[in-house]
């Protein structure tokens, strides 16, 4: 009797956690407790506390967080070194996982802990600065600590002091990206930390997991579509072709959330603060122009904007480049990774799932010289 298939391990409960809860229906989002739309107001340093320690600091943990924070940004010169290598042509993502794994060579299977989780979130930001200046042909800027974390990425990316609105709406995309319940990549995480590998490991895995389109690479690809169409009064015929091709909209659509993603909404208003009043119309006009569409064109199925949707367009409005936008969710991201890392160790078992054999049995061998041609290339 064969087991029932869950393909993609949809609605499948791995384990329990306290760190975040997506309401799907309601299009609510809880970190540890707190409703998404009142820590945003709080700062990325905080969140980052609560995901890791369960409870917002206190002024004196927030002071050294932050003060540990500053004194982890910094990378060595062989770091540097390793991404003047890379090729100026290579993506940012693809830099950051190579360097992520790099600085995680060390003795071997060290247990995870949160000294880990703050340095590697701490060096994201200047590594992802490092590899676009240098491909520039600029020098890296070195972190400062005048700066709070938002506001450093900023200066490190241009050398100069950042533009507060830009800070800001930095921060709290940083804090709406940190943690999303069992997602791709966290998954990732957490597979490899219950093999009970190390958390530059299981977060170099879980940097290769986000970097998929289906989960955090569709931000620069729901960017080249507001591009593409460039024009409100477009929207319609673009959106109805690509819905006539079965191509998916880009930025729209989750697996859990049955409402507007809470996120997106937040980035709209985010939006609001930084964009170009153009491109924000734009975006506006093709969101409601996807939505009406797949109501007139697919009854029963309606499908919202996600995150990545207006992540594109605060990122594009504060000036990153497009391959930046995955890297920097990763710099977000690495805290709800860690602090799932940390919450597996805690008390772990193996994941070690099953999957239904549907090939061939009871085959029996024939010796290579007796093989058909065509069977030995296949089966190279
Ligand atoms: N555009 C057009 N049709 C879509 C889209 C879309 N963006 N998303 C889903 N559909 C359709 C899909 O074709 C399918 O139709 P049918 O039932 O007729 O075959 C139906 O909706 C269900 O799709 P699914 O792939 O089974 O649903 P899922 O829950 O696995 O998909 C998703 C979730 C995010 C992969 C999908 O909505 C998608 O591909 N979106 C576009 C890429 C994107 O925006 N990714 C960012 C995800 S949010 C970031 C994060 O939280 O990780």
């Amino acid at each position: 009797m064969s087991a029932q298939v869950m393909k993609g391990l949809e609605d499948v409960v791995i384990d329990t956690s306290s760190i975040s809860l997506i309401d799907g229906n309601a299009g609510r989002l809880i970190y540890r407790g707190y409703d998404i739309r009142d820590l945003v107001s709080l700062s990325f340093e905080e969140i980052a506390f609560l995901l890791w320690n369960g409870e917002l600091p206190t002024r004196s943990q927030l002071y050294d967080l932050k003060a540990q924070f500053k004194r982890e940004r910094p990378i060595d010169e062989n770091t540097i070194e390793l991404i003047k290598r890379l090729p100026a042509s290579a993506n940012a993502l693809d830099v950051l996982r190579t360097t992520i794994s790099t600085i995680g060579t060390g003795p071997p299977l060290r247990r995870p802990d949160m000294n880990q989780a703050i340095a590697i979130t701490a060096k994201i930001p200047t590594i992802n600065a490092a590899f676009d200046r240098i491909r520039n042909g600029k020098n890296p800027v070195p972190p400062s600590s005048e700066f709070g974390h938002a506001e450093n990425y900023i200066y490190m990316m241009t050398g100069e002091k950042p533009d507060t609105d830009k800070a800001n709406a930095l921060d709290k995309y940083l804090i709406l990206l940190a943690d999303h319940a069992m997602n791709a990549s966290t998954f990732t995480a957490r597979v490899v930390a219950s093999t009970l590998s190390d958390m530059y490991s299981a977060i170099t895995a879980a940097v290769c997991a986000l970097k998929g389109p289906l989960h955090g690479g569709a931000p620069a690809p729901a960017l080249k579509m507001l591009q593409e169409i460039r024009k409100p009064e477009l929207a319609d015929a673009w959106i109805r072709s690509a819905l006539a091709q079965n191509r998916r909209i880009m930025g729209f659509g989750h697996r859990v959330y049955r409402t507007t993603d809470p996120r997106a909404e937040i980035l709209r208003w985010v939006a609001g603060k930084v964009a170009d009043p153009d491109l924000l119309r734009l975006a506006l006009q093709v969101e409601s122009t996807t939505i009406r569409l797949l109501h007139e064109l697919r009854p029963g199925k309606p499908l919202y904007a996600n995150v990545d949707y207006y992540s594109a367009v605060v990122l594009h409005s504060i000036g990153l480049p497009t391959d930046l936008f995955t890297a920097t969710f990763a710099a977000s991201r690495s805290v709800g990774w860690s602090a799932n890392i940390l919450e597996q160790d805690t008390n772990n078992r193996l994941i070690r799932p099953k999957i239904e054999y549907v090939g061939p049995l009871n085959k029996k061998t024939i010796p290579l010289a007796q093989r058909p041609d065509i069977l030995s290339v296949e089966g190279n």
